[in-house]
């Protein structure tokens, strides 16, 4: 029985497959390296020293993927197929919805017709929209995403939410990522922003390698404690073994739909990162304040209580780790 794990050859899918064939369980990857880089599979070889089989398609070609599903015995499904930037899919608001919501239908209705019935999806933090509280539970209201990005996750999780209802035989579960960042402590496999990084951390270590001049912080006027933004960063390989845990939790149990939060439940400030990322590394980053950017909140961070009771799973890395291993990846790669 092996594990499918469309888009796995990107940051998080291949942090995934890398803590699933650690397990001893079987995988096969299928992505069409739109923002990934072939090389990543051998690494994700090195590293585990585990060999699986790779189909270079597109998860939107129907035809293609039930060829998968024919030619392998699929026991579970771990969706990391999705584009993921938030500033794009503002520009490009069909290519996004057709991608990550039709794409994700193709997968589904493949998977019905199949009869393979457990799923675990990539969600975000962002389908909260503005924070209800925080910390933020799963209880808490989502809805108003400000992007078509976020918008594709709520939708998604809504058509889940609606599957399970018509055929309660599925097992599904949504994990709800916070702000993922480090690499694979070996430096080989990482996060790959094509152009200049839209995200914090990735940003960071640009200008610390020279590659960019300076950071602007996006604000320094938000109701916090130094007035920059806070965000619950999580080390992508914790964020890793989230899946391998929910993953469990369906083989053992099943038979429902289970919404979990996978953040470490504490809050740093854009600033904490400067200096976090300073102290471990020895680089230093020059920032200069910049207005506000359209869109962000203040702080988001993860009550991460549910997935610690029901997965048994709590993020185990620090700020350091997740800053040194940023900058490994960087340092090895560039
Ligand atoms: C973090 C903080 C910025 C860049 C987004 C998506 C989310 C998820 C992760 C994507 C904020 C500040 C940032 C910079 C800055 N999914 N910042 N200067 O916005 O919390 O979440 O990425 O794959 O769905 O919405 O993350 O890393 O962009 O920003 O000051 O150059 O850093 O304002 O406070 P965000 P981020």
């Amino acid at each position: 029985m092996a594990i499918l794990l469309p888009g796995g050859a990107g940051y998080i899918g291949s942090h995934t497959a890398v803590e699933l064939l650690n397990e001893g369980k079987e995988i096969v990857i299928l992505d069409n390296f739109s923002n990934s880089k072939p090389e990543v599979l051998e690494r994700i070889k090195k590293i585990t020293g585990k060999d699986f089989k790779f189909y270079e398609m597109d998860y939107l070609d129907k035809q293609a993927l039930e060829k998968v599903f024919e030619e392998n015995e699929i026991d579970a499904v771990l969706n990391f197929a999705g584009y993921k930037a938030v500033g794009e899919s503002v520009q490009k608001p069909l290519e996004y919805y057709h991608n990550n919501i039709t794409g994700c239908l193709v997968l589904l209705e493949t998977m019905k017709k199949f009869n393979v019935k457990k799923f675990i999806f990539s969600s975000s933090a962002t389908v909260y929209g503005e924070p209800e509280k925080i910390p933020l539970t799963e209880e808490c209201r989502t809805g108003g995403t400000t992007n078509p990005y976020g918008t594709s996750k709520l939708f998604i999780e809504q058509i889940l939410k609606d599957l399970y209802k018509s055929d309660n035989t599925w097992d599904i579960c949504i994990l709800r990522y916070f702000n993922p960042v480090g690499s694979h402590e070996s430096g080989l496999i990482g996060e790959e922003p094509q152009g200049i990084p839209n995200n914090l951390m990735p940003y960071i270590a640009r200008v610390a390698a020279g590659t960019l001049k300076e950071l602007s912080v996006f604000g320094n006027d938000y109701n916090t404690p130094d007035g920059t933004g806070v965000r619950d960063y999580i080390h992508v390989v914790d964020l890793a073994k989230g899946h391998v845990c929910a993953l469990n939790k369906l083989d053992k149990e099943g038979q429902g739909i289970f919404i979990y939060n996978l953040g470490t439940g504490k809050g740093y400030s854009v600033l904490d990162m400067v200096k976090a990322f300073e102290k471990a590394t020895g680089k230093d980053v020059p920032y200069r304040i910049a207005p506000r950017r359209e869109g962000d909140i203040a702080t988001c961070y993860a009550d991460p209580k549910k997935a610690k009771e029901e997965l048994n799973w709590v993020a185990t890395k620090s700020l350091e780790d997740m800053c040194k291993d940023s900058w490994n990846y960087i340092e090895k790669n560039s």
